[in-house]
């Protein structure tokens, strides 16, 4: 665990390294361009929102991971910066245009309209929706394993520890590794099942007609993490 630094999110530095780790953990199995068109649009969309990035990076400042958190009451992070403000939004709208228009992004374009409207209603299913969210995390794959998501975590929930809230919550699905935060202990809030069935996509499509659990976690932050190896 000594190798890994955590520090706040530097544009320059690690916007290009971020997309690339989602691409590989989220996106890798599109083509080329589509896979990068909906990583960029993806993790703007979330990235726009955070009040606090925070990415961890070892001895020779390489990525090994980031988190974004909202506390719902700041401004978020990249709009204090005017030029990067603007081209994050620009990058996100412009790369949800393109997937409207690129040759074989249908199927990306309608998995993306139901993973939205399947997280927008599992957000009105969190138990205290005033309290800070935690909205994107990743590690490295070739990072895992080594403490960087404890540490993100640990990072992220003393941030709002010391601006005073009292809980979080986070929203994630069965395609991701959630039995981490399982093994955290935090409280599963809710498990249901979301829906990516669409009738006029005759052909298979690994992520279209497919059922998904959509899952609320949430966390006292004035208990420390009960850690548990729970069975998922
Ligand atoms: C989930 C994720 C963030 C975990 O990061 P990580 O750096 O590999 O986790 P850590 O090394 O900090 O693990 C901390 C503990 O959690 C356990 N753990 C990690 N992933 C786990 C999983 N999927 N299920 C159960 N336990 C897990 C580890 O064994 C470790 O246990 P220990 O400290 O008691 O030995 C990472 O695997 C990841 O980025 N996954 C892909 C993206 C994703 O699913 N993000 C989260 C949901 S949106």
């Amino acid at each position: 665990m000594s190798d890994i630094r955590i520090r706040p999110f530097k544009w320059s530095k690690d916007f290009n390294q971020i997309l690339q780790v989602a691409r590989e953990v989220w996106f890798a199995d599109k083509s080329h361009v589509v896979s990068t068109l909906n990583t960029v649009n993806f993790m703007l969309h979330y990235m726009n929102q955070a009040t606090t990035l925070l990415v961890a990076v070892d001895s020779s400042d390489r990525l090994m991971g980031i988190l974004g958190l909202t506390n719902k009451v700041d401004r978020p992070e990249f709009r204090k910066n005017r030029f990067i403000c603007c081209r994050a939004r620009f990058y996100e709208h412009a790369a949800k245009a393109l997937l409207y228009f690129w040759p074989g992004a249908l199927n990306s374009r309608l998995f993306n309209e139901l993973f939205f409207a399947n997280y927008d209603r599992l957000r009105k299913m969190v138990p205290d929706l005033s309290a800070p969210e935690f909205l994107v995390m990743i590690v490295n794959p070739e990072s895992k394993g080594m403490g960087v998501g404890r540490k993100l975590v640990a990072a992220g929930e003393e941030i709002l520890r010391n601006q005073g809230f009292k809980s979080y919550y986070l929203l994630t699905d069965s395609s991701c590794d959630y039995g981490f935060y399982d093994h955290l202990g935090m409280t599963r809030a809710v498990d249901v099942n979301m829906s990516f069935s669409i009738r006029h996509v005759p052909e298979y499509d690994h992520y279209l007609n497919c059922f998904l659990r959509g899952l609320v976690y949430t966390q006292d932050l004035r208990e420390p993490h009960q850690d548990s190896a729970k069975d998922q």
